[in-house]
């Protein structure tokens, strides 16, 4: 809100998205929603818990009458634009009502994901190579080998004469890719894609809960809340757009056509080489599926290595 808006009409109240710490000797107050972040007085806090529902700029002079109206209204300006405090229909107090499958798990796991999500807002420009070297020149690379020294050691058998057949092969070969050719991936290559990788492949019994459909990627309590969104751009027989996978039925759900490439750039953190790519499959999480089941925050971590897990089937 720009700072000089009129207050009447106006309901506030503290956002739910803070945390307090300590910076060097100073309390700061962290939006973790809208990464905001600010040195606060310790008088904020009792302040701000006061501030716990829906109230117009009076009902807070009302409940703070040790301070005056005009420096009440000056400091819910500044809270307000530092993100402190949510004004009722605004764009942040709807983000933060969006949040509430979150509620399940406290403040760690959402504080985690939410505070650390953010990408680069604009394309790197560093010199990798002379960035390492700056790192290097500061600190040597901590050594990739982690050794147990002074303790037996078992010496395994030479597996190279078994590594054959397409399992090995394909997992030996394996490699990232940023550069792509001119041709287009096929419908049918995508379908086999899709199929082997977020597609049910078959039903297991679950106690209490009864048939639940399985992947070849493992999921903690079949819970499997991965979804998986492909961002399409040069895909023979498919028009570029936005589409949803329906693990179910085996189809894909257009939610928005037209060209996207420059966006899928945009959404790898301006990483242009994704523009050239045929499709990219972008993976969002049910979270009710893991908190209804889970109640507890480590819960979290499983859904992360689920993703893992589905990268690597894919
Ligand atoms: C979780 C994860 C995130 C990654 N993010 C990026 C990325 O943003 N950009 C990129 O070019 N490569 C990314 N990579 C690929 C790594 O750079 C790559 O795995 C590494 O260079 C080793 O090469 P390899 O995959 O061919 O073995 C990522 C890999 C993983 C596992």
């Amino acid at each position: 809100m720009p700072l000089g808006m009129k207050s009447r009409g106006i309901l506030v109240k503290r956002s739910n998205c803070l945390v307090f710490f300590f910076h060097d000797g100073a309390l700061h107050c962290k939006n973790y929603l809208t990464g905001k972040e600010f040195e606060a007085s310790p008088l904020l806090v009792p302040i701000l818990g006061k501030l716990d529902g829906w109230r117009g700029f009076r009902g807070v002079e009302r409940l703070l009458p040790e301070y005056s109206p005009a420096s009440i209204r000056q400091s819910l300006r500044r809270l307000i634009a530092s993100t402190a405090v949510l004004v009722r229909g605004g764009s942040q107090a709807k983000r933060e009502s969006a949040l509430s499958a979150w509620q399940t798990w406290g403040v760690e796991a959402r504080f985690f994901h939410l505070a650390t999500k953010n990408t680069h807002t604009a394309p790197i420009t560093v010199d990798e190579a002379r960035f390492n070297r700056a790192l290097k020149r500061r600190e040597p690379p901590p050594p990739s080998l982690k050794r147990y020294f002074a303790r037996a050691r078992v010496h395994l058998p030479d597996p190279t004469s078994q590594l054959h057949g397409q399992l090995p092969e394909v997992l030996l070969s394996r490699r990232t890719h940023r550069h792509f050719g001119a041709g287009r991936v096929s419908l049918e290559q995508l379908s086999i894609l899709l199929r082997l990788t977020w597609g049910f492949t078959n039903h297991i019994h679950w106690p209490g809960l009864g048939s639940l459909p399985v992947k070849t990627s493992p999921s903690g309590g079949a819970r499997h809340s991965l979804e998986v969104y492909l961002w399409c751009s040069h895909v023979k027989g498919l028009s570029p757009g936005i589409y949803h996978y329906r693990p179910d039925r085996h189809e894909l759900e257009l939610l928005k056509a037209g060209r996207i490439a420059e966006q899928m750039a945009r959404l790898c953190g301006h990483q242009e080489w994704v523009q050239d790519c045929s499709v990219l499959f972008v993976m969002t999480t049910v979270l009710a599926r893991v908190t209804w089941r889970y109640r507890f925050s480590r819960a979290y971590r499983v859904i992360l290595l689920e993703a893992g897990h589905f990268g690597q089937t894919f």
